[in-house]
């Protein structure tokens, strides 16, 4: 196996799921608004501190962390740099490289995300300080006349340019077009949905291919196929079979593992799902999870930017990572989620 491969099984290894904590500048704000703690250095670093020290969840859930560039250079309060004290518990350090969705001209509403310049030269810097995987996230919303496939082509092929500059880097490409659930108005059905996501995720497989990037030395990073926040509600199985069916259709089997994003689903919601597609069929490709809100909405609240409340903070963490954990597993149930 190549170093790009191995480390992409690393990554989806039995059990085991990324946590994104990449959250921007912009978005960490709004999170920690959230609890009324005002946005520094050094409450970034406190809130990233206490998830990552969270030993119990971070050895036995967690196989990497998803880190925005300022985490990345940071270090924790007894001086241990943030990529050290992840690597000390088996954990990959990765880096969110875009630079965010930014508006498509010419196609009023949607976005093309940005980032390719210099990319080259950024990624050999981010290697040095010790990335061993990165993400890029481009967004397809959908609306009246959206997504269009002007959007998507432009979308996928950002993605191809730089997955390949990635594995030029020695760098695991984590690869992911989010089809929003969450977006304006949000009011389209799951038929909708699985109809984009077959789009983007042929035309995003189709980009990978020509811009030559090894199939195995990349992770897909989806949505799963839901109706819109605003749209008509669905059951658990209907999620999981039009999500494994849509995946089945359009990702090769040598991709070695897919992770979800949580996409503004509820924690219960987004570990309900993930563990009934491990049902639906035999798989080629490991199912887990890569979760930012959903992982950390519990842990955001308990900590509250209180020291006194790092361990419960921790404690909340550790359960949501142990339920994704079965979850990869298919064995989440309600009962042992509630019995926290
Ligand atoms: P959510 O799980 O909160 O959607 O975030 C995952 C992510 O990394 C989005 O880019």
């Amino acid at each position: 196996m190549s170093r790009l491969s191995d480390i992409a099984h690393q990554l989806v290894a039995p059990g085991k799921g990324i946590l994104a904590a990449d959250e921007s500048t912009g978005t960490i704000k709004k999170r920690l608004d959230t609890i009324g703690v005002e946005s520094t250095e050094t409450t970034r670093r406190d809130y990233r501190e206490m998830l990552f020290g969270a030993t119990e969840a971070m050895t036995s859930y967690i196989s990497g962390v998803i880190l925005f560039d300022e985490t990345l250079r940071q270090s924790a309060s007894d001086g241990t740099s943030f990529v050290d004290m992840l690597r000390a518990m088996n954990c990959l350090p990765g880096i969110k490289v875009d630079i965010g969705a930014k508006p498509m001209p010419g196609y009023a509403d949607e976005t093309v995300t940005e980032g390719l310049d210099g990319l080259r030269e950024r990624l050999n810097e981010y290697a040095r300080i010790g990335a061993a995987f990165a993400k890029w996230r481009a967004v397809i919303a959908i609306g009246e006349n959206k997504p269009t496939r002007a959007s998507i082509h432009a979308n996928a092929h950002a993605l191809a340019r730089y997955a390949a500059l990635c594995q030029e880097a020695g760098i695991v490409p984590i690869v992911e077009p989010e089809v929003l659930a969450d977006g304006k108005p949000g009011d389209h059905t799951i038929e909708v949905c699985e109809r984009v996501t077959t789009d983007t995720l042929g035309e995003v497989f189709e980009q990978l291919r020509l811009a030559g990037v090894e199939l195995d030395g990349m992770i897909l990073k989806p949505n799963m196929v839901i109706p819109g926040v605003n749209g008509p509600k669905v059951s658990v199985e209907d999620v999981a079979e039009r999500t494994v069916r849509t995946l089945k259709a359009t990702v090769p089997p040598i991709v070695p593992g897919i992770a979800f994003l949580s996409g503004g689903q509820t924690s219960e919601q987004a570990s309900a799902n993930l563990s009934a597609m491990q049902h639906v069929s035999k798989l080629p490709w490991a199912l887990t999870f890569s979760y930012g809100r959903a992982l950390q909405a519990d842990a955001l609240a308990a900590w509250a930017g209180k020291p006194e409340n790092v361990e419960a903070a921790r404690a909340a963490f550790t359960h949501r990572a142990r339920m994704n954990s079965l979850a990869s597993r298919g064995e989440w149930a309600p009962e042992l989620d509630r019995a926290a």
